[in-house]
């Protein structure tokens, strides 16, 4: 999801949900691979994902794809039970990974590049 104006149109903050019946197959990991290879081809530059504390799975997927974690904001959420509970943010700066990649291809003239 992309603001469509403003400070962070290069910023794509994604959100994945697997029903509770099929978790922990690969399908959570498998649709946010998903999601960052669209938002790539979209052309974002920065990913975010925003984590409740306790959801151990979602640091999971996301970790393995690179994101690290990038702002706490305390007691930001009120859980369906009253709780409040830390959110975090959690990052994929995609700048850093072009700048590199640019620099590997800097001396192949642009015709034999794919
Ligand atoms: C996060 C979520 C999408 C993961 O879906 P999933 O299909 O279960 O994910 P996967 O099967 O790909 O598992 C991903 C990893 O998390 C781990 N994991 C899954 N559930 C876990 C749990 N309850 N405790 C600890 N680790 C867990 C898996 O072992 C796996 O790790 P591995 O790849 O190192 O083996 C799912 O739990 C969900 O919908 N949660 C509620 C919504 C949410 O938190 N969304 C994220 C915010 S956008």
């Amino acid at each position: 999801m992309f603001a469509a104006h403003g400070w962070s149109v290069h910023v794509a903050e994604l959100r994945v949900a697997v029903a509770r019946i099929v978790r922990r197959h690969g399908l959570g990991s498998a649709l946010a691979g998903l999601l960052v290879e669209m938002a790539i081809d979209e052309g974002a530059d920065k990913l975010v994902v925003q984590v409740v504390e306790h959801q151990v799975a979602a640091l999971q997927v996301f970790r393995k794809l690179g994101f690290q974690p990038e702002a706490l904001l305390r007691r930001h959420v009120k859980d369906v039970s009253g709780t409040r509970r830390d959110l975090l943010v959690l990052a994929n700066d995609l700048s850093h990974a072009w700048i590199a990649m640019e620099a590997l291809t800097a001396d192949i003239p642009p015709e034999a590049r794919l």
